[in-house]
Formats: structure tokens, sequence, C-alpha cells
């Protein structure tokens, strides 16, 4: 079984659901998933620098704690020169990535953020800029790519259509969401996706159209992150979702896409203190660390308890590495580019 997701041939259905519905730390998996990752990334843990810019959003995603109708989020934008900040003292620490991650905001049109994209790049030309601000036109898309953004993330949520309307309202589509990943694959974007997992009304079927859309895709980076209530949502009241089988399926995902981006998600690190160790254990290679201004933080509050200090903070970096090493991995100063087959 492990052998077949090994050659990247995918599963009978079946058989990856014997593994989903298992509830188990699959110690052969994580064994597996770990020889594979260090086959194509070494020991090599590459860091991003996560600088979340505006928590200020245009959609109502009911499991999101920044959706537009939750009126207890106090929210905050950060102009050119805050960014341009974390960015610099990013730079310091030995980041050379940053991640411009914000709400559907449209305050940042075009040429604002080609603007700010421009002025992190002119400064420093060595570093990547990945974005992840959600939905735009195909245009925009374009726009961004020749300022000098290079990666872009935009988690699918869920590759089935009936389940993606039970977490969104009918202003938004799954078709729209697929249309702009294929978009930013066409401009030539090292694009990322994934989904969360254990989100209110998931079947293991909906999880499996979740990896065949992934193998479709091909991404070069895939997120995944257990599913975590935010208590002013209309899912207050679910549960959230399971860290063994977001471990096994980020054992799984690397079996399956060996040369992926896969990060050890703050998600993870919120819902047990060890959860990122052991994504990292089972085929994680990337830690996106928090960058942004210390008192903004708290208010990018996607889901409860949403962790931002320790290892989760870019300036802890130190600690990082001494969690690498516990780990046999080491984090590495590097621009860190996906490593295509
Ligand atoms: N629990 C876990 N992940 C969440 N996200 C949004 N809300 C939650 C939640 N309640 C994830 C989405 C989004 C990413 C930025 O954060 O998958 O794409």
């Amino acid at each position: 079984m492990i052998d077949s997701l090994r050659k990247n041939c995918g599963l009978p259905d079946e058989e990856l659901m014997n593994i989903l519905e298992s509830d188990l730390y699959d110690n052969a998996l994580v064994y597996e998933a770990d020889i594979v990752r260090r086959s194509v990334y070494g020991t090599d843990i590459y860091i991003r620098g996560l600088i979340e810019f505006t928590n200020y959003c245009k959609n109502n995603c009911y499991y999101c704690g920044i959706r537009r109708d939750n009126k207890n989020a106090e929210r905050y934008r950060l102009d050119s020169d805050d960014i341009f900040k974390c960015c610099s003292e990013g730079y310091s620490l030995g980041y050379r990535t940053f991640v411009l991650q914000g709400g559907e905001d449209m305050y940042y049109n075009d040429k604002k953020i080609c603007s700010i994209v421009y002025r992190i790049k002119s400064a420093y030309p060595d570093c990547a800029v990945t974005l992840s601000i959600g939905e735009r036109s195909k245009e925009s898309y374009k726009a961004f790519f020749n300022a000098g953004v290079s990666r872009y993330l935009l988690r699918h949520e869920t590759a089935d259509e009936k389940h993606y309307a039970k977490l969104h309202p009918n202003e938004m589509s799954l078709k729209n969401r697929k249309r702009c990943l294929w978009d930013l694959k066409e401009i030539g974007y090292q694009v990322g996706s994934g989904f969360m997992v254990g989100s209110p009304y998931q079947t293991v079927h909906n999880i499996i159209s979740d990896m065949h859309f992934l193998k479709e895709l091909d991404p070069d980076m895939i997120g995944i992150g257990t599913y975590i209530t935010h208590k002013d949502t209309p899912f207050a009241n679910k549960n959230n979702g399971s860290l063994l089988l977001t471990i096994r399926l980020i054992a799984m995902l690397r079996l399956m896409f060996p040369h992926a981006l896969i990060p050890a998600t703050t998600a993870l690190g919120t819902i047990h203190p060890l959860g990122r160790e052991m994504a990292l254990k089972a085929g994680a290679n990337v830690i996106m660390p928090n960058l942004s201004p210390f008192d903004i933080r708290r208010k990018y509050s996607l889901y409860d308890n949403k962790k931002f200090t320790g290892t989760e903070s870019a300036q802890s970096k130190e600690s990082l590495e001494k969690m690498a090493e516990s780990l046999e991995y080491r984090i590495v100063v590097d621009v860190g580019d996906v490593k295509r087959l």
C-alpha cells in the first residue's frame, strides 16, 4: 500500500479509505514519508516569514474568524512602511521568503500590492515574495507576477461542490476558486493549495476528492491544517478536526508528492504542543513563523487560541533551530524553491 503511494501512481480509493479511517499514529507510514522527504530535500527545513498584513475580509466563510460578519474582530491594516519594516527585520534574522497574507481586502488594489512587492524585491532581490490574498482576476495575478511575486498560496478548502457549499455562502464558488488556481499556474507561479482536515461536514469521500484534485493540479506547495473552531462564527459549536488524521494525511501527501513543499502549519501547533514536530517527522519541510508586528498578531484570529509566540514567532529562530536539530533536521537560510523532479 505504502509502495503504491510512493510510486506516485495513486491508490485505489478503498485503500486510501483504510488509512483515512484508522485513528492511529501510523509509524510505518511516517517512516516511509520521512525517507522520501530526505531523498528530495535532505534534512533541510525552509522557513518563511509570514506577514499577516490585513484582517479585513469581504468574504463570509462559515469557519473563519476574520469573516466579514464577525463584529468582534478588531480590524487592522498595515501600510507599506509597516510591511517593509517586517521584511527588514526578517532579513536580518535569516528569512529569505516573505509571505504576505491577508483577508480579501480590496483596499489593497493591484497598484498598492504591486508597489509593496516592488519595494521589497528592490531592497531584497535575493528573497522570494509569496502572496496569499485570495481570489482575484487573472489580470491582477499577472500584474503581481510582473511586480516580482513568484509564489501564491490559495487553498481550495474542499474539492467537493456540496461540501464547499456547506462551508461557504452562495456568493462564493468552488468553480472560481479552481479558476484562480489554474490561472496562477498558467502565469508561472509556484502554486500552493490545500484544505482543512476535519472541517464541519467533511467526509472521508471529501478528503479522497481533495487528493484527486491535488493530483490533477499538481501544486508546488500543499498546506493542510487541522480545522479549529472559532467562537464568533456560525460553526462555534462544531468539533475540531483530528490531529492524528492530519499527520497521516501529511505523510500520504509526502508519498504522493515527493517534491512538494509541505508546511508544518500553525493550526497543528495550536491543536497540540508537539503538532508541528509530528508534522515535520511525517514529511513536512517548511515552517512559516509569524513575522507580523507583535501588537497585531492576536487580531489575525482565524480560529480560537491561534499561536503566535514561542516557536511560532519569527523572532524565536534559535528555538526553532533547536527544535529542528532535536528531530535531526536543519533550518537553512535559503530562498527554498520547490525541487521539481
Ligand atoms: N481552522 C483551521 N484553519 C482555518 N483557516 C481558516 N479558518 C480556519 C479554522 N477555523 C485556514 C483556511 C485558509 C487559511 C489561511 O486558514 O484553510 O485558507
